[in-house]
């Protein structure tokens, strides 16, 4: 760790979670937590909630759980560095230990290093594309592609020339090694030595949604094979969740996103003025895409590729989308076959009338369906209806697959009845409801020592929760159960620290020595305490005597029980463990008023 805890505390204390979260997530009070959607998978009942008091999230549904800090680095992406400074931005704290931080080189994350590396690799790229032995490749990019300058530019275009290992040279004199080099994917490096893996390649940097770069897309200048090569999966590069162009577009004044196929389409749309486009990386649309979009936007017009494949594309993506959502339409480009050929032919003016004119995705796809149907032929007719029927179960809610019923009825010429009975039917099938919070349970994270039984470690989280939330109980309940005692191991941690550190105990900051995302989710899920009674019952010191002392006994005995299980034939053992269980009536929590 670059920073010192105190810089940590501080900046926690400085940025309170429900602010910060409540600029993402609509967030809503209930008792004493707030609830909504979870912004780390997809839902459509609010199950992730966030604590006021304790400054943890977690969610119900996903088990993701943690801090501030944890939440800025899922959200955003961001390493444990990067989020410090996020939020101490956030409220203009000046961060004094910046000056650590730089000579801490060594010790910087592989994810940052890999961040330095790509963005090194993309000024050589830019260089060498306006140096003499990019001419070709610039010659390329304006006239081929008729690409402004200021569009090579801002999308920081680079060439990747033909002398063999130039890059390699290039970083390895800025300092970094080959194990650092290699994994960032942009060198290969075998038995045979280390390649650079563009060469003579037009270069795209893909950039996240901060700017920073991640990745590289490389074509061919002419017509070789393969056309686009791209960067390996690394630490920082997952494909299924970055979108081309998501940074300039997140700007973009248009209350909707243009999604497309390919770079080129992208750079040609925002050059023609629509800053909003943008487009997966020659992969197939996913859930963390949509809800990635949903982040800005509430529409998006589909415009891939109209060839087969692109057709193919929209259909896949529709239901993806609309389940995170968003309202989707779709655009029709006649015969051109991609975005950057319409608008080189027709201009942004054209396009805008295309968008203009783009129609309701699933109308859309109940014509694209039609095609593949001889309807010439009634068996084929029902397979048709029956189709369009599944498609229609994407719409949960009645009276919306109800309106949608008929407005394909109108367009198709069906009769009502027809596709309503049918509609129906496949709901019934499929039953796509939604899942109400109260029944998901939360899965517990797979933990070494499974012998622990669920029952007493909820009564371990109740005394845990109550600890941290009333520090004068922990006195009763450290005589009664020490730190060794508890079930599970991240369970006998937080004891412990509660134990030593008294009312100094802070959730958010323990949370923040968690290594295991296992064990940040077990934390959050006790601290949150929905589980259980929590204070927000409206609770008074004699119910929360009761309350504690029920919990104990249970616990303790639920002890003893398995240890008489395992005594066997040793009946000394036994009698001993029987005595201890008569005494546990006697075990009485009366808080002292203070
Ligand atoms: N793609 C890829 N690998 C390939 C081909 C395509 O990763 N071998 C990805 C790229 O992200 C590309 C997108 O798929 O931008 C769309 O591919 P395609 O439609 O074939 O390319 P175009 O956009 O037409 O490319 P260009 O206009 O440069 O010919
Ligand atoms: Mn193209």
């Amino acid at each position: 760790m670059r920073f010192n805890d105190e810089t940590v505390e501080q900046v926690k204390a400085a940025n309170d979670i429900v602010d910060v979260i409540g600029q993402f997530v609509k967030l809503e009070k209930k008792g004493a937590n707030y609830f909504g959607l979870c912004p780390f998978h997809g839902e459509k009942t609010a199950s992730f909630s966030v604590s006021p008091r304790k400054q943890i999230y977690y969610c119900f549904g996903c088990q993701k759980g943690g801090n501030v800090l944890n939440f800025v680095m899922e959200y955003e992406n961001f390493s444990f560095t990067e989020a410090v400074k996020h939020l101490a931005d956030r409220v203009n704290m000046p961060l004094a230990d910046m000056d650590a931080y730089k000579e801490d080189r060594s010790e910087r994350d592989l994810k940052e290093k890999l961040l330095q590396i790509n963005k090194e690799a993309a000024y050589f790229y830019h260089d060498k594309l306006m140096s003499e032995d990019g001419k070709r490749a610039l010659e390329y990019f304006k006239d081929k592609r008729r690409l402004a300058g200021a569009t090579i530019t801002h999308f920081g275009l680079g060439y990747s020339s033909k002398t063999p290992g130039e890059l390699y040279r290039y970083l390895k004199e800025k300092g970094y090694t080959d194990g650092e080099l290699d994994k960032s994917g942009l060198i290969t490096i075998d038995e045979k030595g280390p390649k650079d893996k563009f060469w003579n390649r037009a270069m795209f940097p893909i950039m996240d949604t901060n700017n920073r770069v991640i990745g590289f897309g490389g074509r061919v200048l002419g017509d070789g094979m393969p056309k686009y090569l791209n960067s390996p999966e690394t630490p920082i590069f997952n494909k299924s969740n970055i979108l081309y162009g998501l940074n300039f577009a997140r700007k973009s004044r248009e209350k909707f996103f243009l999604i497309c196929e390919g770079y080129m389409d992208v750079i040609a749309l925002h050059q023609a003025g629509f800053t909003n486009a943008v487009a997966t990386l020659g992969t197939a649309l996913t859930e963390q895409h949509a809800r990635l979009i949903k982040r800005y936007t509430d529409t998006v017009i589909l415009t891939q590729d109209s060839d087969e494949a692109g057709v193919k594309a929209r259909i896949r993506a529709f239901p993806i989308l609309h389940d995170a959502g968003l309202k989707v339409k779709i655009i029709n480009m006649g015969a051109y076959k991609d975005p950057d050929e319409f608008i080189k032919a027709n201009g942004p003016d054209a396009y805008r009338k295309c968008i203009n004119e783009s129609k309701n995705a699933f109308l859309y796809i109940v014509d694209c369906i039609k095609a593949g149907y001889d309807l010439s032929d009634p068996a084929a007719v029902t397979d048709f209806y029956k189709d369009i029927a599944e498609r229609l179960t994407v719409f949960t809610d009645d009276a919306e697959r109800n309106n949608y019923i008929k407005a394909v009825c109108r367009e198709q010429l069906i009769e009502y009845n027809d596709l309503k009975e049918l509609s129906d039917m496949a709901v019934l099938k499929t039953g796509r409801k939604p899942v109400p919070v109260s029944t998901v349970a939360p899965v517990r994270k797979q933990e070494p020592e499974i012998v622990a039984d669920p029952k007493l470690l909820k009564c371990e989280d109740l005394l845990l929760y109550w600890m941290a939330t009333r520090p004068d109980i922990i006195p009763y309940i450290e005589r009664e159960v020490s730190p060794e005692e508890y079930g599970t191991e991240i369970r006998r941690l937080i004891a412990s620290e509660i134990y030593a550190k008294r009312n100094r105990f802070v959730v958010s900051d323990f949370i923040d020595r968690c290594r295991e995302e296992a064990d940040r989710s077990t934390a959050s899920t006790i601290f949150i305490g929905q589980m259980y009674r929590t204070e927000d019952d409206g609770i008074d010191d004699r119910s929360l005597e009761k309350l504690l002392t029920e919990s104990l006994r249970t616990l303790k005995s639920g002890k003893l029980d398995q240890k008489i299980k395992n005594a066997g034939s040793d009946l000394l053992l036994m009698q001993r463990l029987l005595k201890e269980k008569e005494k546990l009536r006697s075990i009485q929590i009366k808080i002292e008023s203070k």
